[in-house]
């Protein structure tokens, strides 16, 4: 049998609460036979998130992307979108099946978020929105954004797929913009196996968003418009609310080991990551280091090879830039040089595994491989 130091090691694991306690989660669905539209552990996990969160409204998704999909129709959003090229590609996919023209703008080189000095040369009369992520949870820079936002009259959609339970100042950074959107996959720090969510300021837009999150019913002969089917259902609701009776123990530990990286990581020549931000909580979803060839003697794709022998499965985070993919790349906008800063990190980036269940002796031995290079 193999021994742990020497089985494959992915970037992420999902941490999953003992099976027992779902089987009285699945007797209740049994028994009551509400499987899905809107069902009690639906609602419930609705409040309970906004309870955990400190967040007003959230309406919960079948995933994220519908659910960035749908908040872009729930403030009728159309024309052209400011964006970042250095983000999952379902960020743009988003604008794209809603016929919305995606605008690239460079990120900033601290946390590669969206860089707000560079947005107000990108607007134009048919600007509506900026679509901005909290790329690994990091938040962009928020009242910049907001300043722009007001004085062109735009909407702001944050792309939160990363930053679940992220505070700033103890305020959860869900709060800000127009509307804000998490992802529950199973490769986040909170999942439903697939899921997803928007978060809005009152209680209007949540009617809005949930009348379009099903099919456009507002009751049952009224259909208020071309909505869709993106409700989350019990089965994912319910695991929902099982797991955020132990998501802050989930975030503990992994506080624990991106500590432990960073411990071990500092010195390093040419290999930097992100350290905690004042007044930031943070939820530790990612480790990205950026490799610099000239200082640390070999390219990040050597490093990622190199792991990738010793059976540690990092992930290029986010290379190619969204920008690069044949959909997007004729865009005037996807030029790389446009976006010197964007195309510079994704030939740096690689995220180390994290998560809860990751042993302290992989850490260690991962630490190993990139101290002692050749
Ligand atoms: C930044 C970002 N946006 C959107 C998504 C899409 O979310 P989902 O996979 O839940 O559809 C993801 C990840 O999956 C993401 O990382």
């Amino acid at each position: 049998m193999k021994d742990k130091l020497h089985e494959p090691v992915y970037v992420t694991r999902p941490a999953m609460p003992p099976l027992e306690e779902f089987m009285e989660y699945l007797k209740r669905i049994w028994e009551t036979r509400v499987l899905t539209n809107h069902g009690p552990f639906h609602q419930q996990l609705e409040k309970e998130l906004a309870d955990y969160l400190g967040v007003k409204y959230i309406s919960v998704f079948v995933n994220g992307t519908m659910a960035l999909i749908t908040a872009l129709q729930a403030l009728r959003i159309t024309g052209e979108v400011i964006t970042t090229p250095f983000s999952f590609v379902a960020t743009t996919h988003a604008l794209w099946w809603n016929n919305i023209r995606p605008v690239f703008v460079d990120i900033e080189p601290d946390y590669f978020n969206l860089d707000p000095d560079k947005i107000e040369a990108a607007i134009t009369p048919q600007t509506t929105a900026i679509m901005p992520v909290h790329v690994y949870g990091n938040p962009c820079k928020l009242k910049a954004i907001q300043k722009i936002a007001d004085i062109y009259g735009l909407r702001v959609i944050y792309d939160a797929a990363h930053a679940f339970g992220v505070k700033v100042d103890g305020e959860s950074v869900l709060n800000h913009g127009d509307l804000s959107v998490l992802s529950f996959h199973a490769t986040k720090t909170f999942d439903t196996f697939e899921g997803g969510a928007i978060i809005c300021p009152d209680e209007k837009t949540k009617r809005r968003i949930y009348f379009l999150k099903n099919f456009g019913f507002a009751d049952e002969i009224t259909v208020m418009g071309p909505g869709i089917n993106a409700k989350m259902n019990e089965l994912q609701a319910a695991y929902g609310l099982l797991q955020l009776k132990y998501i802050d123990g989930y975030i503990a530990k992994r506080k624990i080991i991106t500590e432990l990286y960073r411990t071990e990581l500092s010195g390093i020549d040419g290999i930097r990551f992100i350290n905690d931000i004042d007044g930031i909580k943070h939820s530790y979803t990612y480790f990205p280091i950026l490799v610099d060839k000239e200082k640390y003697g070999q390219t990040r794709n050597e490093v990622y090879e190199n792991l990738k022998k010793n059976n540690i499965f990092g992930r290029r985070y986010f290379y190619p830039l969204i920008s690069q993919f044949p959909t997007y790349r004729s865009l005037p906008s996807a030029k790389a040089e446009n976006l010197p800063v964007a195309s510079k990190v994704a030939e740096q980036v690689i995220c180390l595994p994290i998560y809860p269940e990751l042993d302290e002796t992989i850490i260690l031995k991962i630490c190993g491989l990139l101290k002692n290079h050749s």
